[in-house]
């Protein structure tokens, strides 16, 4: 090992979350994209059972590297960062064998006949250091979430009509506490086989109600003619943009597996749009499983491209 700096395992302080933020700000600007996704940026200080921060720092305190194991689902889901200034000398491959160790830690410790999950390595933007790193771990790309975009600025004019739903459906905003419930099982259902987003719960709903991007106008529901949801699309327009940039994301476009078939994803598709586009968006994104045919066809006939890529590395032989 050519690294001799410390490591801490253990929840963060806030200070230190802020000092992880920091590294992640550094990684983006050198990288050209973002090391750590959303969740695990929210949960920065979070001190659950099933989750663990890992912070490498050098001997004066600076923070050079940090590793999130969510240990919560079927998968432990890893996401690493090691700062630009101290690449190359083997930080990274310390984390990736600590998300090794972790992993093999049950979700529960006492729970007989508990031994750990699989381990999944998400690495944004496919870097060519990413790409490196798993090859020298032996790892192998297991998943792939396509970024996708779409043109906002004129060359349709999403503006200019809200879609109109078919007869006894109706699309109305989401009521922040008086939804919250139905909507959490709407998207269970919804994303049934979807790793992290069929897991999202009231908490994490409330985290992002809570984030400054927030803007129930642009969280659609689709009620179906018996009152109860059928599907929901929520948009989400970053507020720390920079300068000239106006991105808009539909974030999550979900239809209960009952209502499927009926043109109701394309109608939701273009409801968050149209959303987008009046609130001045001059691109629409969106992330979607590279092997979700559904998905991507119904993205591929409203006119989105793909634009990125992220991959998931598991340790192979994949387990
Ligand atoms: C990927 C990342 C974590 C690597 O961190 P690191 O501390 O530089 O990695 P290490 O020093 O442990 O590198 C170990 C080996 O990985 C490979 N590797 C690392 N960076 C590489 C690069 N830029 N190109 C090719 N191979 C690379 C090499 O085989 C290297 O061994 P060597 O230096 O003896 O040649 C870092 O570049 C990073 O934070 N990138 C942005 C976030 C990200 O992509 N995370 C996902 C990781 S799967």
């Amino acid at each position: 090992m050519r690294f001799p700096a410390p490591i801490e395992i253990g929840p963060l302080t806030p200070a230190a979350q802020d000092a992880v933020r920091e590294l992640a700000t550094a990684a983006s600007v050198h990288d050209g994209v973002a090391p750590l996704s959303e969740q695990p940026l929210l949960r920065l200080g979070e001190d659950a059972h099933d989750l663990t921060h890992v912070r490498v720092q050098t001997k004066t305190g600076a923070t050079t590297g940090y590793l999130q194991v969510d240990r919560g689902g079927d998968v432990a889901s890893a996401e690493l960062v090691v700062h630009p200034d101290h690449r190359r000398t083997g930080i990274g491959t310390l984390l990736l064998r600590t998300a090794e160790r972790d992993a093999r830690l049950p979700g529960r410790s006492g729970a007989p006949g508990q031994r750990g999950v699989p381990l999944r390595v998400w690495a944004h933007g496919d870097l060519p250091a990413a790409q490196g790193l798993a090859a020298a771990r032996g790892y192998e790309s297991v998943r792939e979430l396509l970024f996708l975009a779409f043109p906002l600025d004129g060359s349709v004019d999403q503006a200019s009509a809200a879609p109109v739903p078919r007869p006894g459906y109706r699309v109305r905003p989401f009521r922040p506490g008086s939804d919250d419930e139905a909507w959490v099982a709407l998207n269970a259902q919804a994303f049934a086989d979807h790793p992290e987003q069929g897991r999202l719960t009231v908490h994490d709903l409330h985290a992002r109600t809570a984030e400054p991007w927030f803007d129930a106008d642009g969280f659609l529901l689709l009620e179906g003619p018996d009152g109860r949801l059928a599907g929901s699309v929520w948009t989400k327009v970053p507020t720390d943009q920079p300068d000239g940039v106006r991105d808009g994301e539909i974030y999550a476009v979900g239809i209960d597996p009952a209502a499927r078939g009926r043109g109701l994803g394309a109608l939701l598709t273009d409801a968050g749009l149209h959303h987008l586009a009046t609130v001045g968006c001059t691109r629409a994104v969106l992330y979607v499983d590279g092997d979700n045919a559904a998905a991507l066809a119904t993205y591929d006939r409203a006119g989105f491209e793909r634009a990125a890529i992220d991959v998931q590395y598991a340790p192979g032989p994949v387990s």
